[in-house]
């Protein structure tokens, strides 16, 4: 069976969770559950990223253990996994020890093997950004906002040799198309390495930052935020132990576009080249979530609380609307009356009106029996048609990240099985006692109860729950295999179906 690793981001341990990091894990776990489909052996990671200045500030100001704090929010964000429906299959925490083993592990074979070097450094240090500033990160002459408090510091450091793999990592660039995707980032991170790279300070003196995982081999240090950060996807496939062949290199890491240069699509794969590991297969980076035009960020304040739309309308609403409404890669402006509209629309006339008008209809004509389908006429080949090319659509707008378009794809079958219905119109048929009648009665309803159940199992990945109730009304059980489960065959013929049920109720 083939292996599919696939990992998110882990957050900062350093406030709750907001509708960015939400989306970032709803699109993770819809990879991760179209992969399952399509029969990959899945192991998906998130977790929590706890170092750093920020997180040991954030205690202290509330006079509490740095872990405390961690603790905390850590059980905020699963929680909010939990409440999502996410079903990652392992939660990393940079503060377990099968991380720190990994991290010091590495940190010591670089040293050992001379990648790693000590430097007197003297610059302009940003607390806000836990980072050293040089005179080009300079706006009109002064350090822009997102800096915060900029000081002038002189300390001694440890330095990892990042230059020196400049040649080697846009040649690497250069012939890998699709390792970063939406392919404009793969260019952007080759402009970037226009630029000569400098070396990367992986410390922190311990007086200035004791929150981290001591360096090996100087115990006055610890581990500058990225090199600890970066390593939990190695940890988290068990580095060291058997399972680590099994799953290594990772298969996609999902990110955000702010972490992706140098972080992700530089810093990583240098790291993960000195250290002799194989490089992830592909880096998908998506964009923002915004609320009045700007970032939703921890620090602007206005933040979405994705709870409490899942609460409001449902997990699976939540899901459908991030995955239909951002183009994965582009950034999206949040709006309380477009998510409205989406669930009233798309959820409550489109899907949920179709699945209780059939349940009904099927309930009141047919004592609830799927009927067997007697005709074959121009209706049904239209709407067998309109399966087939939908269902090559999604199958590729799922696989190469365009959910949003595959979503409108589905739904505009949906609504496809809805005309469908209006051509027909089965509740007129129903009143005649003509055979003719009876038979495309029966024919229609058979036929938008296998369209339902087809539509119903692309939706899977998106809104499992939604795809779960509608399967068990059709007397299944959830999907397990797009290879399988796709087919336009009939399957329900003379089986019993449940109960009517009202899905997205009009009052929330
Ligand atoms: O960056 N819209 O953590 P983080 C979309 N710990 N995505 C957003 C977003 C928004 N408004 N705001 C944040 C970190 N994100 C590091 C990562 S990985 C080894 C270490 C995304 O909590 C962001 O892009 O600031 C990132 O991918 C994730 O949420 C965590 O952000
Ligand atoms: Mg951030």
């Amino acid at each position: 069976m083939k292996s599919f690793y696939i990992t998110t981001a882990i957050d900062y341990a350093n406030g709750s969770p907001h509708l960015g990091h939400a989306y970032e894990k709803v699109l993770t776990d819809v990879i991760a559950r179209t992969n399952r489909l399509l029969g990959s052996q899945v192991k998906f990671v998130t977790g929590l990223d706890e170092h750093g200045q920020k997180v040991q500030q954030g205690a202290q100001s509330e006079g509490i253990e740095p872990l405390e704090r961690c603790n905390r929010i850590a059980e905020e964000f699963q929680s909010m996994l939990l409440q999502l429906g996410i079903s990652n299959d392992d939660y990393i925490r940079t503060t377990q020890e099968r991380h720190k083993k990994v991290v010091s592990l590495l940190l010591q074979d670089l040293y050992d093997r001379g990648e790693i070097y000590q430097a007197e450094y003297q610059g302009f240090y940003s607390t806000r950004a836990e980072q050293f500033l040089q005179e080009k990160d300079k706006v009109d002459g002064k350090w822009p906002e997102i800096f915060g408090e900029v000081t002038e510091i002189t300390e001694k450091n440890y330095f990892f040799k990042l230059g020196k793999y400049q040649g080697w990592l846009s040649k690497h660039l250069n012939e890998t198309t699709g390792f970063i995707e939406p392919a404009h980032r793969q260019n952007q991170v080759l402009e970037f390495l226009k630029e000569p790279l400098n070396d990367l300070c992986i410390s922190r003196p311990k007086e200035r930052l004791s929150w981290g995982i001591p360096l090996p081999f100087d115990s006055e240090y610890v581990t500058y935020v990225w090199f600890d950060a970066l390593v939990n996807y190695v940890s988290a496939a068990g580095f060291g132990d058997e399972s680590f062949e099994k799953f290594w290199p990772a298969d996609l890491h999902v990110i955000g576009k702010d972490i992706l240069a140098p972080p992700h699509a530089v810093y990583w794969p240098i790291m993960l080249k000195a250290c002799n590991l194989a490089l992830p297969k592909q880096i998908l980076a998506h964009g923002w979530w915004t609320v009045s035009g700007s970032k939703m960020s921890k620090s602007s304040g206005e933040t979405v609380d994705p709870l409490g739309l899942a609460e409001k309308y449902g997990a699976d609403a939540f899901r459908y609307f991030v995955m239909r409404e951002m183009t994965v890669g582009n950034d999206a402006e949040f709006s309380a009356e477009r998510f409205e509209s989406r669930y009233r629309a798309d959820l409550g006339n489109d899907l949920g009106n179709l699945v209780s008008r059939l349940l009904h209809m099927t309930a009141a004509y047919e004592q609830g029996i799927v009927p067997t389908v007697d005709l074959d006429e121009e209706p049904e080949k239209k709407i067998k048609e309109h399966w087939n090319s939908t269902k090559d659509f999604v199958l590729d707008c799922f696989s190469s990240f365009q959910f949003s378009q595959g979503l409108d794809k589905a739904f505009a079958f949906i609504r496809g099985i809805n005309k469908y219905a209006d051509e027909r119109t089965p509740w007129k048929l129903a009143k005649s006692d003509e055979p003719e009648d009876r038979k495309a009665l029966r024919t229609c309803l058979g036929t938008m109860i296998e369209s339902l159940r087809l539509a119903n199992t692309m939706l899977a990945p998106v809104m499992p729950s939604v795809h779960e109730k509608i399967n068990d009304r059709l007397g299944l059980s959830p999907s397990v295999s797009w290879n399988d489960d796709l087919f336009w065959d009939h399957r329900l013929a003379e089986k019993k179906l449940g109960e009517k049920t009202i899905l997205f109720p009009r009052e929330v």
